[in-house]
């Protein structure tokens, strides 16, 4: 939710700033602005609407500044317009600040400020941090070099809720002040340049080198220093990590939008995650783990816990867990799991997924856990990213800066991610058959080759998605680990297409939602499930008696002359065939998007990494 980025250095700060901000705006994109230190006081350019008419604004061009922050908005307190996008300002104009996150306690704090003679030009929270600010500012009597620093680590601590940072100052032409809590900041570093942002790949191009911050460290930063210190003011030591990300992965490359790219990107992203910790010849390695069986055997119950896609990899990696390791797990969505009062012990091992690793809802279901007493073990697509920094434990998905809103080459590497942990375990339990499990490693093996062959669909799906692209509902249908995939196919299509759709277990069928099947109406089923495909095919045979057109996919054989339009993805293991089968579905909605003629990378409402509550 809303993007920041920073430049401190020796070039122009505005084409750095509203460049990285473009690379931004799949987390945000109601409202955009910048403010840079000038030699006349702090510029301030910012108006509704995408980044791209940042660069109409009148006197842009003139600006000269070499220290500058900067924002891409989605809306939370107050509409988008040009009162309420960043950056904000003190009444004074001393400050000029951008900050992505929530501030719980804003209506407290600008009670208390406007008592104390502050008023407000916004509806946001945001606007009590610069107000803030300058109030702990104006209340110093030292005046000696850390007085900046003071008055921004004060405001802060006062501040509820979550927050990244970035401050200016017209009294300190050579510094930027960051800070970050529970809301996601890096800041990549070169000879005589900082660059700052909400994620890495929007500054991949400048640099590979980066501070990662915790919560609450403060950072003061000059163009050739950057100075670290925890809430006491104490400096502390950080090292710079070096991301290997490449920066073309963060580029289009050729494709029309960077869904498309990341969708063909899977068979890469797939074997990355695989990397060397599948051996036929030997135990699967998660150096990061080391677990025992002693330790393995003690846990009584697994808990994987996520939000949207990620709560539907979760879903597939529930088989595997259950039936390779004899260990009961449950999934739940973060939102739910955090306020539900879960039953979590010393025995609970507690899984959480998250491509960003700043999803608030999955961070907070993870301290919890933590604080129940629990293991906790994330697994994030980010290096680095809060939930890997809270948790005990942390493996990562190799798929690469995922860009499009909607999760794709993400949630493939999750479910291939989960199936290898659940053979990890097996393996340490030693209660699996040992050859289903070096049959299940080699079809993991040969996960990439296949899902190159489910992509040649891409001409037959097109077809279909012209077919049914003004259709106003689609329902999807699916048995066993086939539901799981039938609903993250639902949510892509309601995400990107904007065409409601339902999701349901096919045996449910019969049980109410067959009442809205009439004449012409869509449904998508999966069937990769020999012991349950003739259950599956008598519930389609249900609704085309009732007049729907069906599209079907599947590795099994069936009667194609049944369904109108029949999807064959090549056969695997049924706990890992989601990766093959949510490709079509993948493809579709993107179809359907296009034809429709609408923004596949970024839709409406949506943001990329979901950092508030
Ligand atoms: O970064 P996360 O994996 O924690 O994000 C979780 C969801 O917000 C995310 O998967 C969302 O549902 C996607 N837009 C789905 O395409």
């Amino acid at each position: 939710m809303c993007g920041i980025v920073g430049y401190i250095g020796t070039k122009k700060a505005y084409p750095i700033l509203i460049s990285g901000l473009s690379r931004l705006e799949y987390r945000g994109y109601d409202s955009a602005g910048i403010s840079t230190i000038e030699n006349d006081g702090l510029s301030l350019m910012k108006d509704k609407g995408r980044v791209k008419n940042l660069s109409n604004l009148d006197g842009i061009d003139n600006l000269e500044g070499t220290i500058g922050i900067a924002h891409t908005r989605w809306a939370t307190h107050g509409k988008p317009s040009k009162e309420n996008s960043h950056p904000h300002q003190d009444n004074s104009k001393t400050f000029s600040v951008v900050h992505n996150g929530i501030i719980e306690n804003y209506n407290e704090l600008r009670k208390f400020l406007e008592n104390n003679g502050y008023t407000f030009y916004s509806q946001t929270d945001t606007e009590v941090i610069p107000n803030l600010i300058h109030y702990h500012f104006s209340k110093d009597d030292k005046n000696d070099n850390l007085k900046f620093l003071r008055a921004v680590k004060n405001a802060c601590l006062e501040l509820k809720g979550s927050f990244a940072i970035e401050v200016i100052s017209i009294l300190y032409p050579d510094n930027m002040i960051v800070v970050r809590q529970d809301s996601p900041l890096v800041i990549g570093t070169c000879e005589d340049e900082k660059y700052l942002s909400s994620d890495i790949p929007a500054i991949l191009s400048y640099t590979r080198d980066f501070y990662l911050l915790n919560d609450l460290e403060f950072v003061v930063l000059t163009r050739n220093s950057a100075k670290f210190y925890d809430e006491n003011l104490n400096e502390i030591k950080k090292e710079t990590q070096t991301i290997e990300w490449n920066a073309s992965a963060a580029e289009k490359d050729g494709f029309d939008d960077f869904m498309l790219k990341e969708i063909y990107e899977q068979p890469t992203a797939i074997r990355e995650t695989i990397g060397a910790k599948i051996n036929l010849d030997s135990k699967c390695e998660f150096d990061e783990l080391g677990f025992t069986k002693e330790y393995l055997s003690s846990i009584n119950k697994i808990y994987i816990v996520a939000c949207g896609t990620a709560m539907h990899a979760g879903l597939s990696g529930k088989n595997a867990i259950e039936k390779l390791c004899k260990i009961p797990c449950e999934v739940d969505i973060a939102s739910e799991f955090r306020y539900r009062d879960p039953i979590i012990d010393e025995k609970t091992l507690c899984i959480f997924i998250s491509q960003s690793g700043e999803t608030a809802d999955t961070i907070a279901a993870l301290k919890l856990s933590k604080e129940k007493g629990a293991k906790t073990l994330a697994i994030s697509n980010v290096i680095g990213s809060s939930i890997t920094r809270e948790a005990d434990y942390s493996i990562y998905t190799h798929a690469g800066p995922e860009i499009a809103v909607a999760s794709t080459k993400a949630y493939t590497s999750q479910v291939v991610l989960i199936n290898i942990l659940a053979i990890y375990f097996a393996e340490i339990l030693e209660n699996s058959d040992m050859e289903s499990l070096t049959k299940l490693k080699q079809d993991i093996l040969d996960l990439p080759k296949k899902i190159e062959e489910s992509l040649d669909c891409s001409d037959e799906i097109k077809k279909f998605a012209k077919q049914i692209y003004q259709e106003k509902d689609v329902f999807f249908l699916g048995r066993g680990i086939d539901e799981t995939v039938a609903r993250e196919g639902s949510l892509k299509l309601k995400e990107i297409s904007y065409i409601h759709s339902e999701s349901y277990a096919a045996g449910e069928l019969k049980h109410g939602p067959i009442a809205l099947i009439e004449n012409g109406i869509t449904v998508i089923s999966i069937l990769t499930n020999k012991d349950l495909v003739k259950k599956s095919v008598s519930n389609i045979q249900e609704v085309i008696t009732r007049g729907a057109k069906t599209l079907v996919v599947t590795n099994q054989e069936i009667d194609r002359n049944m369904f109108d339009t029949v999807i064959t993805i090549p056969e695997t293991n049924c706990f890992i065939s989601p990766i093959l089968s949510i490709i079509p579905l993948q493809l579709l909605s993107y179809y359907i998007s296009k034809e429709k003629g609408l923004d596949v990378d970024k839709p409406r409402n949506l943001a990329k990494s979901v950092t508030v509550e």
